[in-house]
């Protein structure tokens, strides 16, 4: 097999309204090679999340990714969302209305399956992007141990260091399988943390959506329309900073081009899971006081103006 130069990623995600930015920013840029998407509860249940994804996938003209449904719930806690509540709305996706008849359809294998069968046969090795509660990939590494070396990195959105949003301290991803997060961030692979500090400063405003519909694609027109629900839902639920979060598109950007990348810190990162407000937190050695091994890379800033145009370029290369 020739090397085509291109990065191998798996996308585990849950869709979500930025998931959505992630799944169009991965699938419109040339270094990536995404082999496949794997879906997890996490913003909705499992049904809404993968027909998220596969509307997603069919309205952008991307057909030859599969996608594979995984963990319904986490692996020890109660799925603690209500499917009525959230930032996304009652399907994950509110705000706008994709065709009803998708011929695209879910692979026969579930997620972990999935995920094995493109590592073992993948040339070089993939690099896993995170998107939503980390239940796949723990249970993807409980499963296959042996498949460890094989992945190249863990990009993750979620976690935060200095940013606390609410009281237990948590990110939605990380807290909502606290078990699954610790599983993952003591795995020892390298895993790139993008938390609420860096994605609560990467906001878009009514210029960009401007920008989205300028590319004259169903894809920007789609983007467009979501990414303005979302900042009225997002803005009114958790909180408002003057413009809309795409949290989990940072995630992908920083595997595309690391330079995207303005300021970060490796550090010790632990995940409490005793009962109480820090548990499944992201506890980080920020001060380096520990004297515990770093584990993972923490972003802080992005250049915001690269990071916008490169969403656009994706949008624009596909449907
Ligand atoms: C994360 O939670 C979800 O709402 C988003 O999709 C993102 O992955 C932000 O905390
Ligand atoms: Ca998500």
């Amino acid at each position: 097999m020739t090397d085509t130069g291109r990065i191998p990623v798996i996308i585990d995600c849950d869709p979500g309204h930025d998931d959505m930015v992630a799944l169009i920013l991965a699938l419109g840029n040339p270094k990536l090679d995404v082999k496949a998407i794997t879906n997890v509860a996490g913003n909705k249940v499992m049904e809404k999340v993968n027909r998220n994804t596969l509307n997603i996938l069919n309205w952008c003209g991307v057909d030859h990714v599969p996608v594979a449904a995984g963990a319904e719930r986490p692996l020890v806690r109660e799925y603690a969302r209500k499917d009525t509540d959230g930032c996304h709305g009652i399907t994950g996706l509110d705000g706008f209305a994709f065709p009803e008849d998708n011929p695209l359809e879910l692979s026969p294998k579930r997620a972990i399956e999935l995920m094995a069968d493109v590592v073992r046969s993948s040339e070089k090795k993939v690099t896993f992007i995170c998107t939503g509660p980390l239940t796949n990939m723990g249970l993807f590494l409980r499963a296959f141990p042996d498949l460890k070396d094989r992945i190249e990195r863990i990009s993750l959105m979620g976690g935060t260091c200095h940013f606390v949003l609410t009281e237990p301290f948590m990110e939605f991803n990380t807290y909502l399988d606290a078990e699954a997060t610790k599983i993952v961030f003591e795995s020892g692979i390298p895993i790139t943390m993008y938390g609420y500090d860096v994605t609560y400063t990467v906001l878009y405003h009514d210029d960009f959506l401007e920008r989205l519909r300028g590319i004259g694609n169903r894809t920007g027109e789609m983007m467009a329309e979501l990414l303005k629900e979302f900042e009225i839902m997002h803005n009114r639920v958790w909180i408002d900073l003057g413009g809309g979060p795409v949290h989990d598109a940072c995630a992908v950007a920083g595997v595309i081009d690391p330079s995207v990348i303005t300021e970060s810190d490796r550090m010790y990162v632990q995940i409490p899971l005793q009962a109480g407000p820090l548990s499944g937190a992201t506890v980080c050695d920020y001060a380096h006081r520990s004297g515990k091994p770093e584990n993972v890379e923490v972003v802080f800033r992005m250049d915001n103006e690269k990071f916008f145009r490169m969403v656009e370029e994706s949008a624009a290369n596909l449907k």
